[in-house]
């Protein structure tokens, strides 16, 4: 599916003020999705800031009138270790999040692990498959981050699993980031989001954020420049991940 939306940014000064937004935005995102009668399907994304908006969202969560039995969770990316590993993109987001907020594990759809399945194959085929099995069609908002190398969700420069086509989701080996096996959604998959939220904090991701919204560029070289939502893209950036934008 080709890109539909050019990026939007948004910047703030800190990172915390940067969470708090985001953290305010997905909560009204979550809310107008279910009152137009949609159970949304949201799908998150491990990393530094992710794990402060999982704390921010448990934290303001109470005060939103959200109801919880109707979001659905998915993971973009995770990595192919051992469910207990604290490694996983779905540990994180359960001790600081879904565990907090008493979600039902029936709307928790977590990566296959190492110990569940043999394969980071036969887990991506696993998960393309609870896709189906589940309705899901798209994201009602997908989180992703980026890495100082440009990588996004598991799809790293000049990686085999930039080029898969005709799948949702892919196996991943010889991560350039460790783990080295890993599970993604590929291009295709990531494309079906009315909403792609990309988040990143830091200086060490100017680079590659200005590489990512630069006009000219190959998603070979920075792969976060191939995802964009349906209806938007919006890079959330604190000043430090903004320093470099034109
Ligand atoms: C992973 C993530 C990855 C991450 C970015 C940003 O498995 O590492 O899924 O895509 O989101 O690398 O991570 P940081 O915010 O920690 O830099």
């Amino acid at each position: 599916m080709t890109p539909v939306t050019a990026p939007r940014v948004v910047s703030h000064e800190s990172a915390d003020v940067l969470v708090g937004d985001v953290a305010s935005a997905l909560l009204d995102r979550i809310e107008t999705a279910q009152a137009r009668g949609d159970v949304p399907h949201v799908g998150l994304t491990g990393g530094s800031i992710a794990e402060m908006l999982h704390r921010e969202l448990a934290r303001r969560a109470p005060d939103a009138s959200v109801d919880w039995a109707r979001v659905v969770f998915w993971w973009g990316d995770e990595r192919f270790v051992p469910s207990d590993s604290s490694d996983r993109n779905a540990q994180q987001a359960r001790r600081e999040l879904l565990d907090v907020l008493g979600v039902d594990p029936a709307n928790i759809h977590e990566v296959p692990a190492s110990d569940e399945v043999a394969t980071a194959e036969e887990s991506a085929a696993s998960y393309a498959e609870t896709l189906r099995a589940a309705g899901w069609t798209s994201f009602e908002v997908l989180l992703l981050g980026i890495g100082p190398d440009g990588h996004t969700a598991s799809l790293f420069p000049g990686h085999p699993g930039l080029d898969i086509r005709g799948a949702l989701t892919a196996a991943v080996h010889d991560s350039p980031k460790p783990p080295p096996d890993r599970v993604t959604f590929t291009f295709e998959g990531l494309q079906q989001a009315r909403s792609v939220w990309f988040l990143a904090s830091g200086e060490g991701k100017a680079d590659a954020v200005a590489r990512a919204l630069a006009e000219d560029g190959s998603v070979a070289e920075t792969p976060a420049r191939g995802v964009r939502g349906q209806d938007e893209t919006v890079w959330w950036l604190d000043a430090d991940a903004a320093r470099l934008l034109p």
